[in-house]
Order: C-alpha cells, then structure tokens, then sequence
C-alpha cells in the first residue's frame, strides 16, 4: 500500500493505473477504522482492480458545538489495518490542501439534504457534498462505496452525483454491526459502559418496528410510536429523531409503500448515535 498526502502524487498513481487499463474503487472515510470500514474497502476491491481510500476528517461538515475536535484520530493504526484489508492507496491530505487558500465554493444538495440530519445539523450535507465532490474529482474513480449506515448522506451523494452529471458509480454496502446489533461507529468508543448498553436498544427499535411491518403494519404513525416507545424505554438514551422516510427524498410518509427507510438519531450522554433499517415493501 502506498500513502500520499499531496494531490499531485494521488494523480500520478492513478493515472498510472488508468494507463494499464485497471479501474479504480474509492472509499472516502474520516478514519477511526473499524469493521464497517474494511467491509467498504473489500466490497470495493470485488467492483475494481485497485482501491483508494481516504482519510480526512472534513472540518466543514462538523457544526460548531460538535466533536470535531475530540474525532478520534488513529492515523498508524488505521493504516495498518487498511494495508491488510486491500487498499492499494491511502490518500491523508491536510487540511489546506482540500480547502486550498480562498477556497469558495460549496455544492448544496436540497432534497434528501433538507430534513432529518439537515435539520439536526444544520451545514452539514454542504460540508459532506462539497468535500465528496473535492474527493470525487481528485480521485475520479470508476466506482466509489458507502455505507448504508448513512443512509441519508446516501441518499445525498447519490443525488448529486445525478444532479452533477459525475462519471461515478456509486456502490452502497450494507451496516456492519457488533453481536447485539449496535451500528459499527468510530463514535461507540466514547460511550461509558452503561451507556453502550443503553445503545443497543437502537437496533432493537429498528427489529421490532420491522417485524410489525413485517406483520403487515402500513401505518407509519403506528411504527413511529413503536420506534420511539422502545427508545424511551431507556432512559440514558434522547430521542432527536426516529422516522419513517421515502427512500429516495427522506420525505415523511404516512401510509407505507415502495422504499422506506426508518431513520433514527439519539444522545447518549454527549455521544450523539444514527442507526436506520432500509425495507421493500410491495
Ligand atoms: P465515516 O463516518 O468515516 O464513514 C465512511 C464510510 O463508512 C461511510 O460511507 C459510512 O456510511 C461507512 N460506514 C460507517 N460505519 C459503517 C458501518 N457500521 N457499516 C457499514 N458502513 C459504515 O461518512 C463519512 O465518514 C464522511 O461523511 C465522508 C463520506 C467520508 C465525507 O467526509
């Protein structure tokens, strides 16, 4: 694996495989490595020849109050294990070099961007759309994975990806999880022990709120009393958010139909956690 900081050694490592007719997978991440990650980097080495991953945790998507500052940063480790999980390139740019000098410009996507994680964080989908278009255009892969664990950043970067007219394939890649069903995060390292056990109800919102649909509940004001009914049952744990979307828009819906998604954003003491389950309905 090699690791490069400056723009212009990424390009010549990539045109040099561009030359040998080899296609190129990107996975952008902002580091703090777990599972999740590697199941990114592995899927993107089956969809091309040789794989780029980035690291950079993206001043511009953090709003002021939030943990920019105290992000895990785990640069040695984080290496490590991508050589053994098949990158073929690691990209750690500074700061000043994705956001050169007078840097101006932002890409804005409204909708999926406005609702939800929008509305919680305010700035947040620019920041995440500006430097995934930075990163894009640096890297311009054939394909590049995310996870399903963001399914509304997702959402987001697949739309404008088709608004841009960008010559990516966007591949998603399905949330990775510990045994009690805990979404993967670089975040769950700051939660207490308590507070990790509160975490796991979670995932057990999502089960349960599936196997009522499962059962042939269509009602989404019936699932999103469900959803929060079990969150509440923990009293570690604050509800910001737990909905039921359209897949595609993150619009609020009333009768179940088509792709849905049920996204859910919590506190956990000064932890903040987002978790979702994706169905098909017929
Ligand atoms: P980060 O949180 O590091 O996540 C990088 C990628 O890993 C994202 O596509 C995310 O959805 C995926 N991921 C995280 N946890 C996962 C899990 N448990 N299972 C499967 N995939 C998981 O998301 C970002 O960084 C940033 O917003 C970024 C896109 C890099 C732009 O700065």
């Amino acid at each position: 694996m090699e690791t490069v900081r400056s723009t212009n050694e990424l390009s010549s490592w990539v045109e040099s495989w561009r030359l040998e007719n080899r296609t190129v997978g990107f996975v952008p991440t902002m580091g703090a490595l777990h599972e999740g990650h590697l199941e990114l980097v592995r899927h993107a080495s089956q969809l091309a020849d040789r794989v780029v991953v980035s690291i950079f945790v993206n001043p511009t998507q953090f709003g002021p109050g939030e943990d920019f500052a105290r992000y895990p940063r785990n640069e040695d480790q984080d290496s490590e294990l991508l050589q053994e999980g098949g990158c073929h390139l690691l990209f750690l740019p500074e700061t000043s070099t994705i956001y050169q000098e007078g840097h101006s410009t932002c890409v804005e996507v409204d909708t999926p961007a406005k609702r939800l994680e929008g509305e919680s964080r305010p700035g947040h989908f620019r920041g995440v759309a500006t430097v995934v278009t930075q990163l894009l255009n640096l890297v311009r892969p054939s394909v590049a994975v995310f996870g399903q664990k963001d399914a509304q950043q997702l959402a987001v970067i697949r739309r404008l990806v088709r608004d841009l007219h960008l010559p990516v394939e966007i591949a998603s890649h399905p949330t990775v999880r510990e045994p009690d069903g805990l979404a993967m995060s670089s975040r769950n390292a700051n939660l207490s022990a308590d507070e990790r056990t509160a975490a796991a109800a979670i995932y057990r919102a999502l089960s349960s709120a599936r196997q009522r649909i499962e059962q042939g509940e269509r009602s989404a004001e019936a699932i999103r009393r469900g959803l929060r009914e079990v969150l509440e049952g923990e009293l570690l744990i604050d509800i910001e958010y737990a909905e039921v979307v359209e897949a595609d828009n993150f619009e609020p819906i009333r009768r179940l139909r088509g792709s849905i998604v049920m996204p859910v954003a919590v506190r956990i003491g000064t932890t903040r956690l987002i978790d979702n389950f994706s169905l098909e309905i017929d």
